[in-house]
């Protein structure tokens, strides 16, 4: 079989870690830390790594498919000073990066999203750059290059109120990506470079967890259980119900979506001497949020 990783090393299960995730410890040292958000491929982030070995770098991408490319590229490299996550950058920036942390953030053309109805998805609003200006140190930066001139003039109107500075050139193709070559290969001689350099901060806390409070009921009808689903800002949906007679034991598969998040886990129902236990099952990864609980609480009314 081909092998699809070759190393899992800089891959960061962040579920499972503590958060803020303390990066000094992660890579084993202190040095500048830069993030690049949306990385695609992972050609950028593997040679600024290359090229700047006295920084941590950290990739962020939501997609599992590149998340594999970039890991197979980063050991065929051997670079040690970079790690991936998958996940959100929004989701990132809310829980795994402390106040005042980063000196740079990278994000190279980004998804412009320029059809009217697909506005909503665009990464750089006002409250998303708010939110990366209170993860980066003073005078840290926050660089985009896009293609795009009508996304470059929206993320422009955003920046107003979010304590950065900003400063837009022209720049010829220099980053070698995908996309810079897609757009290179398409006749685009220079791309809009907009450098958001941070002169005021926002403060805006980690993003809180939950303590969970599990059920425990007195009976449970495996046959009749049925529970429904949530609306609302939160949502919740209960996708499959498994039960074990002999272990005494159910299952509920639950996909829980609030603010940027969206959590896939199980929820278990087990007997033991003092009744059914509702909880979220062992082994399963997730953050604790008022989401969670809310699928815990419909899950105990279902019984
Ligand atoms: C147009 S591509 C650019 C990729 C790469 N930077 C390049 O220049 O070739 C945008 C990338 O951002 C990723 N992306 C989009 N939204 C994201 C988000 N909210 N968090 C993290 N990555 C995101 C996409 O999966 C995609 O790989």
């Amino acid at each position: 079989m081909k092998p699809k990783y070759l190393s899992l090393k800089p891959f960061i299960l962040w579920k499972r870690k503590k958060r803020p995730i303390e990066w000094q410890r992660v890579f084993g040292r202190s040095a500048g830390l830069e993030v690049e958000i949306g990385f695609g491929l992972g050609d950028f982030l593997v040679r600024r790594a290359r090229e700047h070995p006295e920084k941590n770098l950290v990739g962020i991408e939501v997609s599992w498919v590149l998340v594999r490319r970039a890991l197979r590229k980063i050991a065929l490299a051997g670079v040690e000073n970079t790690r991936v996550i998958r996940a959100d950058a929004r989701v990132c920036f809310e829980r795994l990066f402390s106040e005042k942390s980063l000196g740079r953030a990278w994000a190279l053309f980004p998804c412009p999203w320029p059809k009217k109805r697909h506005v909503k998805h665009r990464l750089f609003t006002h409250d998303f750059l708010k939110l990366l200006n209170s993860r980066l140190i003073d005078e840290g930066e926050l660089l985009i290059v896009t293609d795009d001139q009508a996304y470059l003039d929206w993320i422009q109107a955003q920046v107003s109120g979010t304590g950065f500075e900003p400063y837009t050139q022209f720049i010829p193709p220099r980053f070698l990506t995908k996309y810079e070559r897609k757009w290179q290969g398409l006749g685009q001689q220079r791309f809009f470079e907009l450098r958001l350099v941070k002169r005021r901060h926002m403060e805006i806390k980690i993003k809180e967890e939950t303590a969970l409070i599990t059920h425990c009921v007195d009976h449970f009808d495996p046959k009749g259980f049925k529970p429904l689903n949530g609306r609302g800002e939160i949502m919740v949906d209960f996708k499959e119900f498994l039960y074990d007679p002999e272990q005494q034991k159910g299952m509920v598969r639950s996909v829980v979506g609030e603010d940027n998040l969206l959590q896939n886990f199980w929820i278990e129902i087990v007997e033991m001497e003092d009744g059914w236990h509702i909880r979220p099952a062992k082994g399963c990864s997730m953050i604790p949020t008022a989401g969670v609980q809310r699928a815990l609480d419909l899950v105990r009314n279902a019984t």
